[in-house]
């Protein structure tokens, strides 16, 4: 399975911190935000990634992540030259997917999965799409899933007015080759962007959707907003402070999944000469 990570849009929200940085590239603790879906997508097995960003933030990205080549993967990019809506990113990827099977995860979502390999295997499909679904306290901000009293699937909606119920769909998805052309039919919704959830919503009247609910253990971290960009970061600093690991180290990740061996990662850990290196270090020392 490939992966994109998609990192453009506008970030007005968070202006004036994003007015000349890209919202992906902000501090989360230590490390910039990006770093934390892209260890997501290593820690799923997803070595193969394409970034989507800006054309004024692509050369930014390139300076920090490269070719991929030095975790052991291969990153490509391209960019989306207006935020014209998450589902845009299929049609530009449309090369890319190349008929293959593709999961999105959006640049400023944050997880915290402990159980991440065993989430991912179930949702690593041959056919049809699968989605998460995690409760929330205020869901009309996000998509939304609502479920019968059995767990079956009844509606998906785009941050509604009055939510149905309480479960969000996080921005890690996992779609078949279908999506690319999926994505070619639907049109741009009254915000004038190509929605995901219209895409999911397509997936689900042909029978070809799966939710999976994230579990209590499990942390989805938002950073659409100054306060809980902040909150983020403490979340991060506690429990690296807590547990002595670090969430959304990509070296370590990388290595975890065998992409780089000890060398390489060794080489890696000499390449900072701070706090960050010596964690790297540590986990060969143990
Ligand atoms: O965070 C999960 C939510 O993300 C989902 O529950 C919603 O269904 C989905 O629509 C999306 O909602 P937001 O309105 O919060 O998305 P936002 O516009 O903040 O964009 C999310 C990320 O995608 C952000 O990192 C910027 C990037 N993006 C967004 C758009 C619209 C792009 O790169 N290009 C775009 O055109």
């Amino acid at each position: 399975m490939k992966g994109i990570l998609l990192a453009g849009g506008s970030g007005t929200r968070l202006y004036p911190l994003t007015t000349s940085v890209s919202k992906q590239l902000l501090p989360v603790y230590d490390k910039p935000m990006i770093y934390y879906p892209l260890s997501t997508l290593i820690a799923s097995g997803i070595n193969e990634i394409l970034i989507i960003t800006t054309p004024d933030d692509l050369m930014l990205f390139k300076k920090l992540l490269k070719d991929g080549s030095q975790w052991g993967c291969k990153l490509e990019y391209e960019v989306q030259e207006k935020p014209n809506g998450i589902a845009e990113s299929f049609i530009i990827a449309e090369n890319f997917i190349n008929n293959d099977n593709v999961a999105l995860i959006l640049g400023d979502n944050i997880f915290y999965f402990p159980s991440l390999g065993h989430v991912t295997k179930k949702s690593i499909i041959n056919h049809g799409a699968t989605i998460f679904a995690y409760h929330v306290s205020d869901p009309e901000r996000y998509g939304v899933v609502e479920f019968s009293n059995s767990g079956r699937i009844i509606s998906i909606s785009e941050k509604p007015t009055k939510p149905k119920s309480n479960f969000a769909i996080p921005g890690f998805y996992f779609f078949d080759k279908n999506v690319v052309e999926f994505a070619r039919k639907i049109k741009p919704s009254p915000r004038g962007e190509l929605e995901i959830t219209d895409i999911i919503q397509m997936y689900h009247k042909k029978e070809m959707l799966s939710v999976i609910k994230m579990d209590k253990g499990t942390a989805w971290l938002d950073t659409g907003t100054v306060n809980s960009l902040m909150e983020a970061s403490q979340f991060v600093q506690v429990l690296e402070n807590r547990q002595g690991l670090k969430v959304g180290c990509v070296e370590e990740q990388a290595y975890l999944m065998k992409y780089i061996d000890e060398n390489e990662l060794r080489s890696l850990s000499s390449s900072f000469n701070n706090k960050y290196g010596k964690y790297i270090k540590s986990i060969l020392d143990e």
